[in-house]
């Protein structure tokens, strides 16, 4: 009986929907550096540039892009589950959140937040921020920055994830590259703890060799299938 399912999701899932991935040919960081725009070094050192970087993606993420059938059959997941899912996303898109889910993580935060350096207040935005935007909570000026982790920064909610792995029955890893840690992980200490380990993706990954099972195409079109089966799995 499966009681408990944790989720983790990447770019993957989202590319269907035209949100770019970051690593591979057309991926963002091959038209950016890593260290100029998401880093704390890199926004103290030019903070315009990096807002410009997140104003772009967010104007993107609102332009009319939608979930697609892999954040569908998610959320159709979480709704028909007998147990408990747990998704836990390093997606700072809310693509997951229109398609349904419910609960979520946001390890590396937030597109649609902003946080105060001065009063670490956190709040939605959906304009563009620049070095004039000022708090809402304090009114200082210049002092808010993407509610983004950036490397070298410590991820959010990461007791509750690690809790959450050591209890799973099922982890499902989707569309994600398997080279950032502490994500990267996940699927080891999920396995170790007992959890059968299911990757899925377009292709072998650097973590591949370490799941259960692997499932090979595009999340919109291998997830439902998947959801089906862990639906009958679980009841
Ligand atoms: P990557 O760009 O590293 O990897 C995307 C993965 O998605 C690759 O393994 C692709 O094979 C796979 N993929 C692409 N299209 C797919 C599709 N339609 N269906 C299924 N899989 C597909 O993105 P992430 O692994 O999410 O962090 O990157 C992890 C972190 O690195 C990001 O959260 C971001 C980045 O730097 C920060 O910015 C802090």
């Amino acid at each position: 009986m499966t009681s408990s399912i944790v989720i983790l999701t990447g770019a993957g899932i989202s590319a269907e929907s035209g949100i770019q991935t970051f690593r591979g040919a057309d991926g963002l960081w091959e038209g950016h550096r890593v260290e100029d725009v998401a880093t704390p070094e890199g926004f103290a050192r030019d903070p315009e540039l990096v807002q410009r970087f997140y104003n772009e993606r967010r104007r993107h993420l609102l332009s009319g892009i939608e979930a697609n059938a892999g954040h569908l059959a998610l959320a159709r997941l979480e709704e028909e589950f007998q147990g408990e899912v747990l998704l836990v996303t390093q997606n700072i898109d809310n693509l997951h959140e229109r398609a349904g889910s419910k609960n979520i993580i946001h390890m590396h935060g937030e597109l649609l937040k902003a946080r105060c350096l001065d009063c670490d207040e956190e709040m939605l935005v959906e304009n563009d921020l620049g070095i004039e935007s000022e708090c809402l909570r304090c009114d200082s000026q210049g002092r808010l920055r993407p509610d983004i982790v950036w490397f070298g920064e410590m991820p959010y909610q990461m007791p509750r994830i690690e809790t959450a792995l050591g209890n799973a029955d099922v982890f499902l890893s989707i569309g994600t590259s398997g080279l950032v840690y502490p994500a990267a992980g996940f699927g080891q200490l999920a396995r170790y703890a007992g959890a059968r380990t299911i990757e899925a993706n377009l292709e072998e990954t650097a973590g591949s060799s370490s799941f259960d099972r692997c499932v090979r195409g595009k999340a919109g079109e291998v997830l439902p299938g998947l959801v089906d089966e862990l639906l009958e799995m679980g009841s």
